[in-house]
């Protein structure tokens, strides 16, 4: 077993963030230095709940999110010195309330020179205005990473308004199935929605199919883009390794199509990464062993995954819906609308309208040469 794997054992969920996290800050990273000729944009990682938390590896920190931050970006740096001749500037932050763990994280990077580190021991919420000016240029990226469900979400919006950037936050789903309804919590929800009428949305008719954790995460989303901290917000289920249950969900909020494409791309990948590691589980407790886990996601994703045939044909519902509301538009402005709800790629989508336009639902006029919709070609329903 490949030594990664021995550290995360036990904690798998662990590991599908941590490769979500890292495929993501690559793409990323590339994408915003892509945005500029000349010198590079700055890009700000700032971790508001950074650990380390459950970590195996007690010398290197090796199974932790800020090595891993560390180490890719400063891979994406060394690439972009190569390609660009331009040093990428890089600055962490990293916050941690615990003062233990604090110890722990600044003693753990104390010899990351070469990168620029800020350390901030206290809670995420109280050191906003810091962190605000460390971050005072550049693309911003903030993790939002925390134990339980609580958070100063009012606070922390403040934060993401004023950021050029993106976040994920993890939102603990599997706690709100369980505990939504118990007494004692109402402050917890109240702040987590920052909303003091919550329970008045949440307990909206319009919800009430819904599973505890649904219900909230429509709440969530809905109020998180009404704080202006994101245009668009996707997200991504991370399941009990062992058990069909969602353990919690990584909202994604960004403001731009490039970044709803640039997340599907990486749930792609971590949707094949995380079945795959759950058939290996299966077969290591006995499960059957006339596959490999490989090919038994890989089936599973074709189907049942992002671009399989559920997503493609909600996507025929979705795409429909848009163009019936909104009329005729350009492929470059149906991208998000379509992407930040349905489980497609921007490749998938294409394959979608080409195959539409073949069935005579939607028309679209190709420029010579071309068998797919460009930025700039303009859709309408038949
Ligand atoms: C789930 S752990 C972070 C794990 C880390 N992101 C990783 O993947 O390796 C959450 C951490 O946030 C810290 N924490 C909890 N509430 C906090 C707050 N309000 N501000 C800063 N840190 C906080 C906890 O002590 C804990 O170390």
């Amino acid at each position: 077993m490949p030594e990664q794997d021995e550290l995360y054992r036990g904690r798998e969920q662990s590991q599908i963030k941590h490769f979500i996290l890292k495929c993501y800050l690559t793409s990323m990273a590339f994408k915003v230095a892509q945005s500029r000729r000349g010198q590079l944009t700055a890009i700000n990682y700032v971790d508001g709940f950074s650990g380390p938390w459950e970590t195996q590896d007690k010398t290197d920190y090796e199974d932790t999110s800020f090595r891993q931050a560390i180490g890719v970006l400063r891979e994406v740096r060394t690439e972009l010195a190569e390609l660009r001749g331009a040093r990428l500037p890089i600055r962490f932050v990293f916050c941690e309330k615990d003062p233990d763990r604090y110890k722990r994280l600044n003693a753990a990077v104390a010899s990351d020179t070469d990168v620029d580190i800020h350390c901030i021991p206290g809670q995420f919420e109280e050191n906003l205005g810091r962190i605000s000016g460390i971050c005072a240029n550049g693309f911003t990226f903030t993790f939002i990473d925390p134990t339980g469900f609580k958070l100063a979400t009012n606070e922390i919006s403040k934060f993401l308004q004023t950021q050029r950037g993106e976040f994920l936050w993890n939102y603990m789903a599997d706690h709100a199935n369980r505990f939504l309804t118990r007494a004692g919590l109402e402050e917890a929800y109240g702040s987590l929605l920052a909303e003091q009428k919550w329970a008045d949305r949440i307990n909206d008719t319009a919800l009430a199919t819904l599973r505890n954790e649904e219900k909230v995460l429509v709440v969530l989303r809905d109020r998180l883009r009404e704080l202006d901290c994101a245009k668009y917000i996707l997200d991504f289920p991370v399941f009990r390794p062992r058990q069909n249950r969602v353990q919690f969900r990584l909202l994604f909020g960004t403001r731009h199509a490039a970044g709803v494409a640039v997340f599907r791309d990486v749930q792609k990948k971590a949707e094949l990464f995380q079945a795959t590691k759950r058939e290996e589980l299966k077969q290591e407790s006995g499960g059957p062993l006339l596959i490999t886990p490989e090919m038994h996601a890989e089936s599973f994703l074709h189907t049942e995954g992002i671009d399989g045939s559920a997503a493609r044909s909600a996507a025929r519902e979705r795409i429909t819906a848009c163009l019936a509301e909104k009329g005729p538009m350009s492929f470059g402005k149906l991208i998000a609308p379509v992407l930040e709800t349905e489980r497609l790629t921007e490749t998938a989508l294409k394959d979608v309208l080409v195959e539409m336009r073949k069935e005579e639902q939607i028309a679209f006029a190709l420029p010579q040469r071309k068998r797919k919709p460009q930025s700039e070609t303009v859709i309408s329903l038949a």
